[in-house]
């Protein structure tokens, strides 16, 4: 086994969960259209690829509140995104990755 820092700047999980409607997921709110929106975002920006990468992940825990998605290391977490809030997402994963803002979107409060 070997043990090692993180390749990654940032980290981002994306709950991709789907309990087919028996209860609440974050499958049915879309998260693997934001897996492949944040994905194609990063491989759009040469100062993102290689520091950041986007993972889809099993149940986070606080499916009520999904789509759920978390920034790691730095354990900022998401819940109730939609499709209006890739913009935010995305301003502070670039903050968060020290790389300059691509859009005019304001990190979520606590986020930088
Ligand atoms: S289904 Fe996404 S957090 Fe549980």
């Amino acid at each position: 086994m070997q043990q090692q820092p993180s390749p990654y700047s940032v980290h981002v999980f994306v709950c991709v969960n789907d309990r087919h409607g028996e209860r609440k997921s974050c499958a049915e709110g879309g998260a693997a259209d934001w897996i492949a929106r944040l994905k194609e975002r990063v491989q759009q920006n040469p100062l993102l690829k290689g520091r950041v990468r986007v993972s889809a992940c099993g149940c986070l825990g606080l499916c009520a509140q999904g789509p759920n998605l978390l920034l790691h290391p730095q354990g900022l977490w998401f819940s109730g995104v939609g499709a209006d809030d890739l913009g935010r997402v995305l301003a502070a994963i670039e903050a968060r990755a020290g790389v300059p803002p691509t859009s005019d979107e304001v990190p979520s409060r606590g986020a930088i």
